[in-house]
């Protein structure tokens, strides 16, 4: 296992150092001394400070955890002003250069990478459970024919749990590894069959002699042949694409993994609750947006118009910003190099020329400068999605795939975690005082 490592917010002090914070409340004249760990104060230590004896304590007001650490992990470490990105130690662009997807997802929830037997034995788990039982495939068919592949996603990943009764058992290691071999092996194969039954193509089984990406492209584009061969540049884009999207540390949809695992629900239940959450259009939906964004601009003459319309607060532009990165995400430069590769493949896609020239504007413009507004992952991830015969819908089902590895890994963090508590957050009540009704 890797030592845990976290940034000290202001230069304040690392692990094991022995700084205080000391608090005066001018409502009482008290002062109080505080103990700094990791960069961080224990939130209770707050609560001890009281205006009088009936008083609950302090509380901070911390919308959006803006300056809230939730939970402490040993998994992923970003530094979003030097834009770095770490998977247990390990720098994305070394594992996204040199490493499979199995392997990545290994790492995450293991500590560590696999030895080439613990990796054929992986594999061999993994593969030996893509299938999924014949009355999933009835319960995909009963969507409609446009549902959106995200909203049957969610559904079927909650509906496992049905089938697989002993996921409730979250502390038998047995039961809860099967669970988490099941979703990484079984979550691309209800991605293909919803894609599959929106299309109204018959579904195409897992082929086992595929790699994972591979196996992938095979459940969603096989037709008539009897084997599926995947080009071997754009089944690794694929292989990379997930490897990029496998972790990042507390997002949106893995702090809801945390929260639903919090409660003791199971695997599934929680995975589920993290798929609606990177559903939204300003998580892992926004790589739909961005291609939708490029698709209304359609000419490169109507970009400046559109910055315009972001400046003026009237729209965001989709793929820029992150809530930690105030520097260009690390992802995007890796995909950018990426999609060269894809589009000699393909043949290039002519909405590129857009947005790099929105990027080319954005970058220079003083108002994404001033907001530290740089593209994120899903910038440019939608276009080779989109190159690669991918419909706009299937771009956050392939960013989930990738994810599911990290949901997991955090998932089980959290559950054997001495620290963890049901999540249950408190509010500033702003409503009415008691009052009564009048009519008895
Ligand atoms: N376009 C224009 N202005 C923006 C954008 C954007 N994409 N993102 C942030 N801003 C502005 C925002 O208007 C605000 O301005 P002001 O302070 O003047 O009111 C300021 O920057 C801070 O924005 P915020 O919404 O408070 O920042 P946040 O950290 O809460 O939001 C974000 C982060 C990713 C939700 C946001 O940047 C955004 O909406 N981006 C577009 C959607 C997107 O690309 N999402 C994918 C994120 S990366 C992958 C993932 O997480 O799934």
């Amino acid at each position: 296992m890797t030592a845990i490592e976290t940034r000290a917010p202001g230069g304040s002090a690392g692990p094991g150092t022995n700084d205080t914070l000391t608090v005066r409340d001018d409502r009482t004249g008290k002062t109080y001394v505080i103990p700094i760990q990791q960069g961080a104060i224990k939130a209770t230590e707050l609560n001890k400070i009281k205006a009088s004896p009936e008083d609950p304590g302090l509380l901070t007001y911390d919308p959006g955890f803006m300056a809230t650490a939730a939970v402490k992990s040993s998994i992923t470490y970003i530094d979003g002003d030097a834009g770095i990105l770490r998977y247990r130690g390990y720098p994305i662009d070394e594992l996204a250069g040199t490493r499979g997807f199995l392997e990545v997802a290994y790492l995450l929830l293991e500590g560590e990478l696999p030895t080439e037997q613990q990796l054929a034995k992986w594999r061999d788990e993994i593969v030996h459970h893509t299938f999924i039982h014949e009355n999933i495939k009835k319960f995909i068919d009963g969507f409609r024919y446009d549902g959106h592949p995200m909203g049957m996603l969610m559904s079927t990943v909650a509906a496992l749990s049905t089938f697989y009764p002993e996921a409730k058992r979250i502390s038998d290691v047995g039961p809860r590894r099967k669970q988490i071999v099941r979703l990484i092996a079984k979550v691309p194969t209800i991605a293909a069959f919803a894609y599959r039954h929106a299309a109204g193509l018959p579904y195409a089984y897992p082929d086992n002699d595929l790699g994972y990406a591979g196996n992938f492209l095979n459940m969603m584009w096989k037709t008539t042949e009897l084997k599926y061969k995947p080009d071997p540049i754009l089944e690794r884009a694929l292989e990379v694409l997930f490897i990029l999207h496998a972790d990042h540390e507390q997002n949106c949809s893995t702090s809801t993994v945390r929260v639903v695992g919090s409660a003791r629900s199971d695997p599934y239940s929680a995975v589920a609750a993290g798929v609606g959450a990177l559903y939204g259009p300003l998580h892992g939906g926004a790589n739909e947006q961005v291609l939708r964004m490029l698709e209304d601009i359609g000419s490169l003459d109507r970009v400046p118009e559109h910055i315009e319309r972001v400046r003026k607060g009237e729209l965001r532009l989709m793929g820029f910003g992150h809530r930690v990165y105030k520097n260009y995400d690390p992802r995007a430069k890796i995909i950018k190099k990426i999609a060269d590769q894809v589009f000699e493949v393909t043949g290039r896609n002519p909405l590129l020329d857009i947005a790099l020239e929105l990027e080319k504007i954005a970058l220079e413009d003083e108002y994404f400068i001033k907001h530290k507004l740089y593209p994120n992952v899903d910038f440019y991830s939608g276009l080779i999605y989109q190159s690669m015969g991918f419909p706009v819908e299937m771009f956050p089902v392939l960013f989930a795939i990738g994810r599911t590895p990290g949901w997991l890994a955090q998932w089980e963090e959290g559950l054997l975690d001495g620290d963890q508590k049901i999540a249950r957050p408190r509010q500033l009540y702003t409503g009415p005082e008691e009052r009564h009704l009048v009519d008895g």
